[in-house]
């Protein structure tokens, strides 16, 4: 297992994905992280064989894993993770186990579609952050780059982006402006963590 200090010239990233996104987030970041000769996709896992992030993970040639949801989940992830450094989660909308949180401690991060602390919490993904973003008659918006935590979205920001909220934007005009700034922040905001501690 290697946690911690990465001795090693070249991190290994997961990217765990979830069921319902189109994987767009997992393709920016991977292809960014093949670009950079510092890093290398270990594995992008999911818990269905089927979803979009997975089918794309593969045409692009990654190594997958399936970890189904059930009783031997966190057993399984936690070997599927094996030899990661840094764990970056693309669309996985539930908590991680506890297990793997602490064995990651401030080693998994999280991108959340608006500027947090604001619109962030269980239920708050995809159109519902909108949504949320626009009701509220915000007239700034963007994405955050978080520590991963036992909560939903709590975890210390470390990158944020932001765009403006337009007075006609529906949820779908405002994801697509939020959505260019997610694909340049989530690795700019890996590679400075991931060097911070390296030194
Ligand atoms: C993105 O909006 C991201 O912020 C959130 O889930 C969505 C996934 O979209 N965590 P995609 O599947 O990466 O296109």
């Amino acid at each position: 297992m290697l946690v911690g200090l990465n001795t090693e010239s070249v991190t290994r990233v997961s990217i765990i994905v979830g069921t319902k996104g189109r994987g767009s987030n997992m393709v920016a970041l991977a292809q960014h992280i093949t670009a950079d000769p510092g890093f290398v996709i270990h594995r992008v896992i999911g818990t269905k064989a089927d979803a979009p992030a997975i089918e794309k993970a593969k045409e692009l040639g990654f190594k997958t894993a399936i970890v189904p949801l059930g009783e031997s989940f966190e057993k399984d992830l936690a070997a599927a993770l094996d030899e990661t450094n840094w764990i970056c989660l693309a669309g996985f909308l539930r908590l991680l186990p506890e297990s793997i949180v602490n064995r990651w401690d401030h080693r998994i991060l999280n991108i959340h579609p608006a500027l947090l602390p604001k619109f962030g919490g269980k239920g708050m993904y995809g159109h519902f952050v909108h949504d949320a973003v626009i009701a509220a008659g915000e007239t700034e918006s963007g994405c955050s780059v978080h520590y991963v935590t036992k909560e939903y979205d709590e975890g210390a920001i470390i990158r944020q982006e932001r765009c403006p909220v337009l007075p006609n934007d529906t949820a779908e005009t405002l994801a697509d402006r939020v959505l260019i700034l997610e694909h340049r922040a989530y690795f700019a905001a890996l590679k400075e963590v991931a060097h911070r501690s390296r030194s």
